[in-house]
């Protein structure tokens, strides 16, 4: 098995990276372009193995990509290359559409070129996986769940951004017959996440017994998955999935955001003990367009591909703490380089 990751150097690509290097006889082609948002260090481990390439390269760039693909010759490519943070794209939305539309553009066309030559058993098992979120639904109310029939409707710049790339990639199938597949996950935690999103910005934040800024009334759910069942998922949906399907991905555990950073600081108490840490919390104007509430229905995955989450919330919210506390080297140059403590 030959694959190409984009966005191998990001939180999730890294891991998926991490669980695919294992396997020696995958072979493994990171294309990142390493914004600020990746670190070429959670590759480390990978970058010893002899099954490992990373290429240094924009999936904007048509060229390049495609050279890299004739070279290659790979079975899969998983596209996670984007551009992640909602805030971001609230502020400057002009690299979301460049990278999360135009980038995914351009890779679907240097892949089809790719696909397009190849003969038998290759081009009939190649398989292309978008990986997207389930942000592109928009906001449920009090009550429901997303599923695969759930009609798109995404509030902010980021989302869109990625509905747009879906709606590529699943075009792509119905008008080329390009063996495409695409997973719409729910917020992701653990190790390795640049600490900007709501997790690790707290944990980082309640260390340093700096402010804990909240949307809002903090009242608003997301819906949590630990990064190593969405990346087994992802690999299932890879290997089983059938073409031209999407495959909703969701561990069940709906959370208050208020709950989250509670829970952060009454874990970081009992490990590094801080006076008055819930005192840091400070509830700040809600974010332009903020979604109330996501959650996802996982019946397809569960009962087509037999996919499980492995990990519980709180017992893998401690761990990914854990994380944070043992591996300041990997965060704190991230936070002083780019300021990215004032925002979630
Ligand atoms: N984090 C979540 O909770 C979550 C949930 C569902 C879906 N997703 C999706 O999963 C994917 C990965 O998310 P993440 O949280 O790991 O993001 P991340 O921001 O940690 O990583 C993104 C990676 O993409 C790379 N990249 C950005 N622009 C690029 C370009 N033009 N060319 C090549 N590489 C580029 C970055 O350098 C970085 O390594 C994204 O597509 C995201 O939309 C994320």
């Amino acid at each position: 098995m030959r694959v190409v990751v984009t966005g191998g150097a990001g939180f999730i690509g890294s891991e998926f990276v991490l669980q695919a290097v294992a396997d020696p006889t995958t072979r493994v082609v990171v294309v990142d372009k390493l914004t600020y948002s990746a670190n070429i260090n959670s590759l480390a481990v990978a970058a010893n193995r002899p099954n490992f390439r990373f290429v240094h390269a924009d999936v904007c760039d048509y060229s390049a990509i495609g050279r890299l693909l004739e070279e290659e010759q790979p079975h899969a490519v998983v596209h996670l290359a984007a551009e992640t943070h909602v805030d971001r794209s609230i502020v400057v939305s002009s690299p979301f559409i460049e990278t999360n539309i135009a980038g995914t553009h351009s890779l679907l066309e240097a892949t089809r070129l790719y696909w397009s030559a190849l003969h038998g058993r290759l081009q009939k098992e190649f398989r292309f996986l978008h990986v997207s979120t389930d942000e592109v639904f928009g906001s449920l109310g009090p009550e429901g769940h997303f599923t695969e029939t759930t009609r798109y409707d995404p509030s902010s710049p980021y989302s869109a951004s990625k509905a747009a790339a879906d709606h590529l990639v699943s075009a792509w199938y119905r008008t080329y017959g390009l063996p495409t597949l695409t997973a719409n996950c729910s917020n992701n935690y653990g190790p390795r996440q640049f600490p900007e999103k709501l997790i690790p910005l707290m944990i980082v934040n309640a260390l340093e017994g700096r402010p804990l800024p909240i949307y809002g009334d903090g009242l608003n759910v997301r819906d949590w998955i630990h990064v190593s069942d969405h990346v087994r998922a992802l690999n299932l949906v890879l290997s089983k999935g059938r073409p031209g399907q999407s495959y909703l991905i969701g561990a069940r555990a709906e959370r208050r955001n208020i709950d989250i950073v509670t829970l952060i600081c009454d874990y970081l108490d009992e490990k590094v003990p801080h006076p008055g840490r819930r005192d840091l919390i400070r509830f700040v104007e809600d974010r332009l367009g903020h979604d109330r509430h996501y959650a996802i229905d996982p019946t397809k995955i569960e009962t087509e591909l037999g996919w499980r989450p492995e990990q519980s919330f709180e017992t893998a919210l401690k761990s990914t703490i854990d994380w944070y506390l043992d591996n300041r080297a990997w965060w704190e140059p991230l936070m002083d380089a780019h300021e990215a403590r004032a925002t979630q």
